[in-house]
């Protein structure tokens, strides 16, 4: 992208700040997306990318603390919403109607238009601050359901722009989308189309978004292409991978390895299971555990030889969804651990909390079971870091056949996550799985995630971007 200017945009920036003892720092956020952006070859451009993102603090406190950021590697351009349309926004349309419905939990969805109206107006937010930005050889790259609307919104603007978008999470069959009343639906699809390129983790995600297009629109699709106001869109699925690097040569971090063998120590009588996710009722925490009980069950000879370390990271809690899932998730972990508890053994450890790296590092590779059972997941990333980590190739990742990962990770036990008494068979067999086994399942894995990792899964899409480009000046030359 030899003289292109990026500039991305997510709801996050990508860094906060932090205030203690009345000194603020900065926290960098330590997400695949950053990693990804900065493998990219920008070095044609003599200017910075561009990072355009909601703030998460207030107007003040940027003008104070912008010096703290300005030696970054991007350029960061904070939008500030107004408090109510923010929450209208975030927590209402974007995480209690497009969320649980592109999760397939219909049931889960709070619909108001004035949810409508705030995404509308966010997005128009975002885009009045792009276009203050944008210059016409920039390369726009626009993330995640949040901003649906905005690649429309910015072609309106800037006919000629190169416009990506990138969805996170899945996108689902037209029979979701379409109990959206045909005023949204019509704006969501139509938002996307002004993009030159759509992407998703997977095939199926693709072909809904194209068969949503022909059903709602009425438009066709030939060869992933759909042709809109006289220009063409291109989909694609690109599957998100990690930073491999860095989670596998973590494996020989001096802080790890202590925690790991103080891990080892403290269970030296059991063997291992973990598991960790954001709050969110869409990871199957519930199932989960409902699997735990039915192993326990099924399996006695288990009782007291196995301990399942379980963490569950906040997220989005001014929602009831998820506030009243940690809850559930607290009761249920209580009762378990009080019907097979003994006084010298719990078969449950857990944790409400952030994982500091090195932590999460010590768990991933101390564990003898790594238990992911969303059921529903766009990609889900802690299968694909749990992989990388394992050095040692030891380790058995049982894994939910619903989640994106699955499609790459076919040497895990996949299981159906609604299916406790499958999950508790699986999760015996992963138990007893001979380390031989476990070697040459982990070695094609590794292979596989490490060939294409968050580096080649940026350059991918940002080269079918910037080819959709070369196309399109072939059928215009200027
Ligand atoms: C998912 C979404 C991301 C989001 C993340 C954390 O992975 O695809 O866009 O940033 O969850 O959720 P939060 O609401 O805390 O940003």
């Amino acid at each position: 992208m030899k003289n292109n200017r990026l500039i991305i945009i997510s709801y996050r920036l990508p860094f906060s700040f932090k205030t203690e003892n009345r000194t603020t720092s900065v926290k960098p956020s330590a997400g695949g997306l950053v990693t990804a952006v900065k493998s990219l070859d920008l070095s044609g451009s003599s200017q910075k990318p561009v990072w355009i993102g909601c703030a998460d603090f207030t107007q003040r406190a940027w003008e104070k603390n912008r010096p703290l950021v300005d030696n970054d590697d991007f350029e960061y351009v904070p939008v500030f919403l107004d408090r109510k349309t923010n929450q209208d926004f975030y927590n209402g349309f974007a995480n209690s109607v497009l969320w649980p419905l592109f999760h397939y939990f219909p049931s889960y969805v709070d619909y108001r238009d004035e949810y409508l109206r705030a995404y509308q107006a966010a997005n128009q937010a975002v885009c009045a601050v792009v276009s203050e930005v944008v210059q016409p050889s920039d390369i726009v790259w626009v993330h995640d359901y949040h901003f649906l609307a905005l690649p429309q919104l910015i072609r309106e603007r800037h006919p000629n722009a190169t416009i990506g978008f990138f969805l996170h999470i899945p996108f689902p069959s037209y029979e979701l989308l379409r109990l959206l009343p045909v005023k949204c639906r019509t704006y969501l699809l139509t938002g996307l189309l002004g993009a030159d390129l759509v992407g998703f983790h997977t095939t199926d995600y693709t072909i809904h978004f194209l068969q949503s297009v022909q059903l709602a629109l009425g438009m066709q699709h030939k060869m992933w292409k759909v042709s809109y106001q006289e220009r063409l869109v291109q989909s694609n699925a690109y599957p998100i991978g990690i930073n491999y690097a860095l989670f596998n040569e973590a494996y020989g971090d001096n802080e790890v390895i202590k925690e790991r063998v103080e891990l080892k120590s403290a269970y030296k009588d059991q063997k291992i299971i973990f598991s960790v996710d954001r709050l969110d009722y869409t990871k199957g925490v519930m199932q989960r555990l409902d699997a735990l009980d039915a192993f326990l069950q099924e399996y006695p000879e288990w009782r007291g030889r196995i301990v399942f370390i379980l963490v569950v990271v906040p997220s989005r809690d001014e929602i009831q969804r998820y506030w009243e899932r940690k809850q559930m998730i607290e009761q249920a972990v209580g009762r378990i651990n009080g019907k097979y508890g003994t006084l010298t053994w719990l078969p449950i450890m857990y944790q409400y909390a952030y994982l500091a790296f090195p932590q999460l590092i010590a768990l991933y590779t101390a564990c003898d079971v790594a238990l992911i059972t969303p059921i529903r997941d766009g990609m889900n990333l802690v299968a694909k870091e749990f992989i990388a980590t394992r050095k040692d190739q030891q380790g058995v990742l049982v894994l939910s056949e619903m989640t994106g990962a699955a499609n790459e990770l076919g040497e895990a036990l996949l299981i159906d996550p609604l299916d406790e008494f499958e999950v508790a068979e699986q999760l015996k067999l992963a138990l007893e799985m001979a380390p031989e086994e476990q070697t040459r399942r982990m070695a094609i894995m590794q292979q596989r995630l490490s060939s294409y990792d968050v580096e080649k899964w940026a350059n991918s899409f940002m080269n079918d971007l910037l080819q959709t480009q070369e196309i399109l000046k072939k059928s215009h030359p200027q």
